[in-house]
This record gives structure tokens, sequence and C-alpha cells, in this order.
């Protein structure tokens, strides 16, 4: 029983940080006692603006006196303009958008697509990836089996593979294979960039199968990585992109990017949303994404993160993986201690999956003074 002087009535469903925010402004969250927190972690990587940027705000105050919402069956300026812009901001073919509201839902809707184009019954995806919490990408996050999936059934087969297993992939990428999902980045798993080889090798083997190869960016897309998406950092092409989180920098919104020859084989309710691509949200993409244009925050985020890396391998930390601001710190002692530490100092960080990575997923917004506050902190804790 919950005592009743406690009881919030919101599900008793996450671990609490032991901070409670009132406000924020740029790169700092303030608390109702006072304490200015440097974000390192953006809500999940969601506040890749940080807070309160002008063209953000801007953007959503005027899409809500203009046009608060229409649905997709109503033919809308503001949706055309976002995925114009979101298509060209990932250059590579992508070229046709559907937008949603989550991660989960970019996945379910991607996976769908795959398993209806192809008549697959089976997936692969890769050990360690998190895609998700409703049925199918439930079904290929890691782990998810003992944790929390809660379906007696998957809605297809899976398998999941190593990185190691190239070789293997001519035979567990077969003709009832639909799709192979991967995070080209591991966010939940550590910031884990996984090898250029490994990636290059499912795309040669879903082209060589007709399978289709998603690419989740989910936590690693819309300029994370210091490249418009980790397929552009890695130059490779999937069939299709799945992005959300700086997508709308904290409105929430979705996308799905598709190649060409699956965007074939769309038609009228091939898939629908009532929320996916309401006006707010797309006036709030086309910000977002300007915004990282105009103030060439890829550059800026691979400089913090090439600074993080020459600065920040400091007292508990003894190694940095991961690409742009999806940083995982490798800590000498666990990194629940030293997330705990640093929130006594005043910064918030994440943890992982792994026990002994730190996740830093800052606004791309950050500055050198933010890194040389980091590396302080971290050189007052001890190994
Ligand atoms: C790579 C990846 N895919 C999918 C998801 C699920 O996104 P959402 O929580 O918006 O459904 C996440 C969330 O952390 C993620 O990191």
């Amino acid at each position: 029983m919950n005592d009743v002087a406690s009881f919030d009535h919101l599900a008793p469903v996450y671990a609490q940080f032991p901070l409670e925010v009132s406000d924020a402004a740029g790169v700092y969250l303030h608390t109702p006692d006072g304490r200015k927190v440097l974000d390192l972690y953006g809500g999940h990587a969601v506040a890749a603006l940080g807070y309160g940027h002008p063209r953000w705000l801007e953007a959503l105050a005027a899409q809500a006196r203009a046009l608060c919402f229409q649905s997709n069956a109503v033919p809308l300026d503001v949706r055309r303009r976002a995925a114009t812009k979101l298509a060209r901001f990932c250059g590579l073919g992508l070229d046709t958008v559907f937008f949603v509201n989550s991660g989960a839902e970019a996945n379910e809707n991607a996976l769908k697509l795959a398993c209806k184009m192809t008549g697959g019954t089976h997936v692969v995806a890769v050990e360690g990836g998190f895609h998700g919490r409703t049925a199918a990408a439930g079904a290929v996050t890691w782990g998810a089996d003992k944790k929390w999936y809660g379906f007696a059934r998957k809605p297809f087969d899976v398998t999941f593979i190593k990185v190691t297993d190239i070789a293997r992939l001519g035979t567990i990428v077969d003709d009832r294979t639909a799709a192979v999902i991967v995070e080209p980045v591991q966010g939940v798993a550590g910031a884990v960039d996984l090898p250029k080889e490994f990636l290059q090798a499912l795309r040669d083997r879903c082209s060589e199968n007709g399978s289709i190869l998603i690419f989740d960016e989910v936590q690693c897309g819309v300029g994370r990585t210091g490249h418009p998406f980790a397929a552009n950092m890695y130059g490779i092409t999937p069939d299709i992109i799945t992005t959300a989180k700086a997508l709308g920098a904290g409105f929430p919104v979705s996308a799905m990017l598709v190649a060409d020859h699956v965007a074939a084989r769309l038609e009228t309710n091939a898939l629908g949303t009532t929320f996916g691509g309401g006006p707010i949200a797309c006036a709030l993409v086309e910000a977002v994404l300007d915004v990282i244009e105009s103030e060439r925050l890829l550059e800026n985020v691979r400089r913090r993160s090439a600074e993080i890396r020459e600065r920040c391998a400091v007292g508990p930390v003894v190694g940095i993986q991961g690409a742009g601001l999806l940083l995982g710190l490798r800590t000498s002692h666990p990194a629940k201690e030293v997330q705990a530490e640093l929130l006594e100092r005043d910064i918030l960080t994440g943890t992982s999956a792994d026990p002994q990575v730190l996740r830093i997923l800052a606004p791309f917004v950050l500055q050198s003074e933010h890194v040389e506050q980091l590396r302080d902190a971290l050189l007052r804790i001890s190994r």
C-alpha cells in the first residue's frame, strides 16, 4: 500500500533522480531550492537545443496561434515543409517521410512495413539493442524478454546476433527474414559505436537477400553524432531510418524516412496515426533542423565531443566510447556511484545497461566551459 501522504497517483514504474526541477535555461536545470545543475543528459537525449531556445519557443508559439492541430487527412504546408527539410537534412535519398509520435511507434511502423512488403516472418536484431516497449519494438529489444516484455507471443520470430557474427549472416538472414534492425550507435547499451564492417555486412546481406535494413536512429540521429544521421557518419544507407528524441528537441515527434523502393509499396491506409505529423510537431521539426544548420551545431557537437575525449578521461573515467554527444564514460567504479557524485557537484548524467558506463547525452549547444566544469568535477572524484 502506498502511504497516502506521499502517494502522487503516478504509476511507480520509474526510479527517480534525487532532483526536482522547476525550470531551465540554456544547458542548466534549476531546482526549487536554488541549485543550477548542468544537464548532460537532456531528458534521455531529447533536449538537443537545451532549454528556452528562442527559435524553438517562437516556432511553438507561432504555430499554436496559427493552427494547433489538423490530422493527416488535411494537407498542411507546415507538414510538407518539415518532411522536405528532414529528407534534405538526411541527404541519403530516404526521401519519403512518415511522422509519428515516439521512437517505439516509428520502429513499430518500420517493422510492420518490412514484414508486409517482404512477406517475411523473421527479424534479426543485435545484442544490446534497445528499440522501445511496444509489441514489435519490444520483441527486438535485447533483454526485454527477461525484464518486461508482457506479450505471450511476439509478432515475428527474432534472432539476436553479435557484432562478431559477420561470417554467419549468410545463414542467419534467410528467406524468412523481413528485416534487420540495428542502432548504429547503441544508446541504452552504453554509447557503443558499432564497427563499420559489421554495418556494411548487414547492408550487403540485406541487399543480397531482399531484406529491409532498418537503422534505429531514435537516439543517435538528428545531429547527435555530429552528422545528420549515424548513417551519414558511417557512409552506409539503410532502407529505413527511424528517428525521434532530438527531432522535436522537447516536443514529442518521431519519423520514419524510407527509400524509394520502400515508398513504392506505400498506399492509402497502409499506415496511420492521429497525432503524428500534427502542425505543432512539424513546426518544431522545421525549427530544430533550421537551428542545427544555422548555428552550425553539427560542428559544435563534433568539437565538444573531441574536447570531452581529450579532457575528461580523468578521475574515475578510464575510457570514452561512442560518437558525438552520445558518449559513454567507462568508470573505474560503478557508474551509478559516479553519477551520484557528479550530481552532488551539480552535474546530471545518465547511466546505461552497462554498470560501468556513464552516459552523456548533452545538448548540442554545449560549450567548452561546460566540458571544463565536467572535468573539474571528475577530478574531484576519487578513482
Ligand atoms: C534507440 C532507441 N530506439 C527506440 C526507443 C524508444 O523510444 P520511445 O521511448 O520514444 O518510444 C529509444 C528510447 O530510448 C531508443 O533509445
